[in-house]
């Protein structure tokens, strides 16, 4: 939720953790703030804002110099967004310093209990009353700040990704993780600690991934020290040489991030199935199934658990296994399951589906399937998160950093996982014969020149965006596989143009929602050749004999709809079940140009961050 950034070396630390807070802004940016140790001060500068406020506060405030620092990014989870309560926090003799992405849930008790010794806290944030926990165990145990840190930490109850500087050792960066994603970037004589990976690639791309309930004494000139928080044990480092790149990480020559991913899905589809899809073989080859294709062919039914438009994928993924694969599913709003004290037994599998492999909710269902015996997997697209190690088994969607908050590539790139692991299930189930299961491999592999054609609406889209820019609320509608798409629609535009959308299978529109059709509703229906199709031109003429305004994705080609549809957009024929692949590029779109046209913030949209880390 929020993002953290450390640096510790030769170079000067300012410049490189304020660009590192700008690479992680997606991930929270209510508030900024920085602490430079010069070897004499810890000087420190933070703001209600986002960094570039901070960059401006800064360099008018404080001295920038110092080789070690820390700064942070905030998603406010305790505490208003304001300046006080922004981090770094300094504990009460201002020796120690903090940064903190999680939430401490029994920091209320401790802040008692340290009020009680005395201190005194400026902030309402649990972060203060941990580094006070820290010094006050410190002063108390009469030990380092590595000791202190694994003390205190060993006494609250919740998630932390930290970073503590000490102004008695100038040369020392302690950091530990539970729960909140946390990276250490290892260079030539120095160190970057951040949330991911992006503020340091450009410097180094060795990293070791924290593990949960780890810790590292970074000391300038010596190895990392990994420990268990929980008895102080050696933990070993391993070190990842990450692929990552800058210009991944750069808007590449888009307006926005968001932009940027919606064309990079042509690419990402093709990573994500490059090396598992073997047309010519007639092979599918994924390592985390193959080695556990007895376990989903055995098992009693599938689990899906995910969140937003993770969730989404999820519902494609439902009409997918069971249409081929002929499995049962069941999809469930991962916050939903965590807390209804379902039934799981070891007969199931759990498919945790989440791009950041960090959010919150999605974890627990994770963890409470695991209690109850499940056979867990994940289907992440970062590499090490904490999804991603949590589960059993997993195939990676290969989407490349997703920075825009609202998920496109990501949203796409899980569907050709899952469609990959439901054609392998078929094919070994015996449901398909090789020809039917050639015909799906030869069609896939078609799929990234399809997107390509269907971003060739592009302009089209906008001019049907700049129409309908300023209608306060829209309706999506979409039959069999297409109704997930219309969720995934209305959601795109809802948190990126804050204009009330709604998704419903077409059906539905005659028990209620049909009432709210005037010449006022603009109405998106995603009306392909395959599936349904004359009921949704039934639909289609009862939105027109009220007066709706419809905006109708079709097959190219399409006669009937284009007589009755106010806009059409074609996308390419395709296999019913890979429609979802096509149908929802136009949406995504048509969001962003709708939400540019109404000046919001596309990649930063309000109230909103990337990652849910938080319940
Ligand atoms: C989608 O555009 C949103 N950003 C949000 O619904 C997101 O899909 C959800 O928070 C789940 O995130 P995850 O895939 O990283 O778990």
């Amino acid at each position: 939720m929020c993002g953290i950034v450390g640096y510790i070396g030769y170079r000067d630390a300012y410049p490189i953790i304020v660009k590192g807070l700008q690479r992680l802004e997606y991930r929270g940016y209510d508030s900024a703030g920085i602490a430079l140790f010069d070897g004499e001060e810890i000087n420190l500068s933070k703001t209600k804002g986002k960094v570039d406020d901070l960059k401006k506060k800064a360099e008018g405030s404080i001295s920038l110099k110092g080789n070690l620092g820390i700064g942070h990014t905030r998603w406010a989870t305790h505490g208003a967004p304001n300046d006080v309560n922004s981090h770094p926090h300094y504990s009460n003799s201002g020796d120690l310093v903090i940064i903190h992405n999680g939430i401490i849930e029994n920091y209320d008790a401790i802040k008692k209990e340290l009020i009680n010794r005395g201190y005194v806290f400026s902030s309402d944030t649990d972060t203060e009353v941990l580094v006070n926990l820290i010094e006050e165990v410190k002063r108390k145990e009469n030990v380092k700040l590595g000791h202190a840190v694994q003390i205190a930490l060993n006494q609250v109850v919740g998630a932390y990704a930290i970073a503590v500087i000490d102004k008695q050792k100038p040369d020392e960066i302690v950091v530990a993780k539970l729960g909140s994603p946390l990276a250490i970037g290892i260079g030539e004589k120095e160190f970057f600690v951040a949330s991911d990976a992006s503020p340091f690639i450009e410097y180094t791309n060795n990293a070791v991934y924290l593990e949960d309930e780890e810790m590292a004494i970074i000391r300038l000139g010596k190895e990392i020290k990994l420990r268990k928080i929980k008895d102080n044990s050696i933990a070993y480092p391993s070190i990842q040489e990450l692929q990552l790149n800058l210009e991944e990480i750069e808007k590449g020559g888009f307006e926005h991030f968001m932009l940027k991913e919606i064309y990079e899905q042509p690419r990402a589809i093709l990573d994500t199935y490059r090396g598992r899809l073997l047309a010519k073989e007639g092979l599918i080859r994924m390592a985390g199934i193959d080695e556990n294709l007895e376990k989903f062919l055995n098992a009693n039914r599938i689990i899906i658990v995910a969140c937003g438009t993770s969730w989404h994928a999820g519902l494609v993924a439902e009409y997918i296994f069971e249409d081929l694969a002929r499995i049962p599913v069941e999809v469930e709003y991962a916050s939903e399951f965590r807390y209804r004290n379902p039934v799981v037994t070891e007969n199931d599998v759990l498919i945790a589906i989440s791009q950041s492999g960090e959010t919150a909710d999605t974890l627990a269902a994770i963890k409470l399937a695991k209690e109850k015996g499940a056979f867990v997997f994940g289907v992440c697209n970062v590499v090490g998160s904490s999804i991603a190690r949590e589960t059993d088994a997993g195939a990676y969607t290969h989407a490349g950093p997703e920075i825009g908050v609202a998920s496109t590539k990501a949203f796409t790139t899980q569907i050709t996982v899952l469609t990959l692991l439901a054609l392998k299930l078929a094919k070994a189930k015996g449901v398909f014969n090789n020809t039917r299961f050639h015909e799906y491999l030869t069609e896939l592999e078609q799929i990234p020149a399809k997107v390509e054609e269907v971003l060739l609406t592009n302009p089209l889209v906008e001019i049907i965006a700049d129409v309908y820019k300023d209608s306060p609320n829209c309706l999506y509608l979409g039959r069999g596989y297409n109704f997930p798409v219309a969720l995934e629609g209305a959601l795109k535009l809802k948190e990126i143009s804050y204009i009330h959308a709604e998704g419903y299978p077409a059906a539905e529109m005659k028990h209620g929602p049909i009432a709210l059709i005037d010449e006022h509703m603009p109405v998106v229906v995603i009306a392909t050749s395959k599936g349904h199709y004359e009921k949704i031109v039934s639909n289609i003429q009862e939105i027109k004999s009220r007066k709706g305004k419809i905006i109708a994705v079709v097959t190219k080609g399409d006669v009937q709809v284009r007589e009755l549809a106010d806009h059409v957009i074609e996308v390419p024929e395709t296999l019913e079940n890979l429609t979802p692949l096509l149908t929802t590029i136009p949406l995504q779109l048509l969001s962003y140009h709708i939400a540019v046209m109404r000046g919001c913030n596309v990649d930063q949209p309000r109230n909103l961050a990337k990652s849910v880390t938080v319940e």
